[in-house]
């Protein structure tokens, strides 16, 4: 794919993409947004505040992702697992969406982003479903930067579901068990129209997937970060960019 700068704004003071040029930027990047809790926890603050203030580090990402020229920004929202949380915290997260897309939506229209969701939509209340086919359909002819939310997603699930599927269609002869390759497999999967992540940055210290993209990742360039996601900032980001860029990937062979 094709990478290019897209400078619409004016550049800020903490910008840091002097540090990679436009033909090093990643055409996918994945985020696991990570130490919400913390980052309120150490304020004082209930966990919910951290939340918040991540929505807004959400905005700011987008758009200088978008400013990059970033094809595909696919952000981890909310795990399968996070249902093991307080009720109220769930409650709060499950909320978020619509609050985001709501307050933010013209301005994703206005830059040309088209909004995409992947994960189990059945548990999400009815009102962050309304939101987010709304985004969807409201940016479904702009072909900018994609903004792909993992909401209620789980890679393990998303496995399950694919060879459920794969099977079925085997069973209707829609498919021989010869067909089946790894570009089989990628296309029943949640992400079969965007490329593998090129860069995965996960803020918080913490060193781990946490049931993220298990497939997808195998040849992504992983960059771990202890700044908490509600302090992430736009020079992160080109400090994340800035060590992609320095990589030397390989995919295996020795001479590329
Ligand atoms: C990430 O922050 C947001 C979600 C998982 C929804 P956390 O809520 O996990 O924050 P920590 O990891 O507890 O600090
Ligand atoms: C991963 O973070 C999920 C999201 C960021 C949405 P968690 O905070 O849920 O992950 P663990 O529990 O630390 O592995
Ligand atoms: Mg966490």
């Amino acid at each position: 794919m094709l990478n290019k700068f897209n400078l619409r704004g004016s550049k800020k003071e903490n910008d840091a993409s002097h540090l990679f040029d436009s033909t090093q930027i990643p055409s996918h990047i994945a985020i696991i947004m990570d130490g919400n809790g913390r980052w309120a926890k150490k304020r004082g603050l209930p966990r919910i505040a951290g939340h918040k203030e991540g929505m807004d580090v959400v905005k700011k990402m987008v758009r200088e992702s978008d400013r990059l020229g970033v094809q595909v920004l696919t952000l981890y929202a909310f795990s399968t697992e996070n249902w093991k949380r307080p009720k109220t915290e769930v409650d709060f997260l499950m909320k978020l969406p619509e609050q985001f897309l709501t307050s933010y939506l013209e301005e994703l229209i206005e830059n040309n982003v088209r909004v995409e969701v992947m994960g189990d939509a059945q548990q999400l209340p009815r009102g962050t479903v309304k939101a987010i086919e709304t985004a969807i359909s409201r940016t479904s002819e702009n072909d900018g930067m994609i903004l792909n939310f993992a909401l209620n997603y789980g890679s393990r699930h998303e496995l399950t579901d694919a060879v459920k599927q794969i099977i079925s269609d085997v069973q209707a002869d829609q498919l021989t068990v010869n067909d089946i390759d790894e570009s089989i497999i990628s296309s029943y999967l949640l992400t079969k129209q965007y490329p593998d992540p090129d860069l995965l940055i996960r803020t918080s210290g913490e060193i781990r997937l946490s049931n993220f993209l298990l497939w997808q990742l195998a040849y992504t360039e992983l960059w771990f970060t202890d700044v908490l996601w509600p302090d992430f900032t736009e020079e992160h980001l080109g400090e994340a960019i800035a060590h992609f860029a320095r990589r030397h990937r390989r995919f295996g062979s020795v001479n590329n």
